[in-house]
């Protein structure tokens, strides 16, 4: 195909040595499908800000790191160079993720480079060697799909041992490779430890995977693995292969039904000897 304008630096330099054709093009991103010799790579060429939809909001991006102050004033003003500097922060949190995440043995694709504005990666493969379909538009069985869940809890789980929290984990964002699940699309990950919101995004990434898997493999619905991850992470106690149940114990006490009625019967008793009183009072 014509190569697009945004990859013809990418060409002119000789990073890649051709554009075979687009992938699905993303919310925040367009993908390409590339040559660099005798390989086959994945482009993705980050759409302008302003073209993006939600996920730069201030929950992902909150303390993110910056270089220095003037940087910080800078984007908090949304002046040109800010919103420069915010767009660098938000695509380099993916390249940084996927190096963090290969480096901690999570099955994410492998970066090669980032370059003015284009990530180049693995292309993830199915067993026909063409670019792997997305979980959503994947057929499995019941039996498959409690497989695919327990291999991608594992990853969450090496995730957060790393220190990240995907932010934006669903059937969208894991690819169907030949070798099993593949986690893509990381520019909102977030720092497990300095985010406020890490806890309530880790949550509703493994609910988003109990939902789906749990449309196939109606068992995973019960399971509660979010809480029982986050519990062990807080205490420290969370390692990549830490043993999970699925189950969780949340800390309230259970409610004493008997305790309760009685109560309700003294107050009561209580009350028709008052009536009682006051009538025979007048
Ligand atoms: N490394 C890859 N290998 C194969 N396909 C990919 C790869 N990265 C992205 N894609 C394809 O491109 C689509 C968009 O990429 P994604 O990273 O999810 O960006 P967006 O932010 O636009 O959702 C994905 O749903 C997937 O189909
Ligand atoms: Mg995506």
């Amino acid at each position: 195909m014509k190569t697009p304008k945004r990859l013809q630096s990418l060409l002119d330099e000789g990073l890649i040595d051709g554009v075979q054709r687009q992938l699905m093009s993303g919310k925040e991103a367009q993908v390409f499908v590339v040559r660099c010799g005798e390989e086959t790579r994945c482009a993705k060429v980050y759409k302008e800000a302003t073209q993006r939809s939600f996920r730069q909001a201030v929950d992902y991006t909150e303390n993110r790191k910056v270089k220095n102050s003037r940087e910080a004033r800078a984007m908090a003003k949304g002046t040109r160079f800010g919103r420069e500097k915010q767009e660098e922060a938000w695509q380099n949190a993916e390249v940084d993720a996927l190096y963090r995440l290969a480096a901690a043995g999570v099955r994410v694709p492998k970066p090669y480079l980032f370059f003015e504005g284009v990530l180049l990666m693995e292309l993830v493969c199915d067993a026909h060697g063409d670019a792997a379909p997305r979980l959503n538009d994947s057929v499995f069985t019941p039996e498959q799909a409690l497989d695919h869940h327990a291999r991608l809890i594992r990853e969450v789980v090496r995730m957060l041992c790393a220190g990240v929290v995907h932010g934006d984990l669903s059937e969208f964002n894991i690819l169907l490779a030949e070798d099993g699940p593949v986690i893509i699309d990381l520019p909102q990950a977030v720092d497990a430890a300095g985010n406020n919101h890490a806890q309530r995004m880790l949550l509703r990434d493994v609910e988003n995977l109990r939902n789906f898997f749990g449309q196939t493999a109606p068992a995973l619905l019960q399971t509660d693995f979010g809480a029982e991850i986050w519990a062990l992470y807080e205490r420290g106690a969370l390692q990549p292969d830490t043993p999970l149940s699925g189950r969780f114990q949340r800390k309230h006490k259970t409610v004493d039904l008997r305790g309760v009625l009685r109560e309700i019967d003294d107050a009561r008793d209580e009350d028709a000897a008052r009536r009682l009183h006051m009538s025979q009072a007048r």
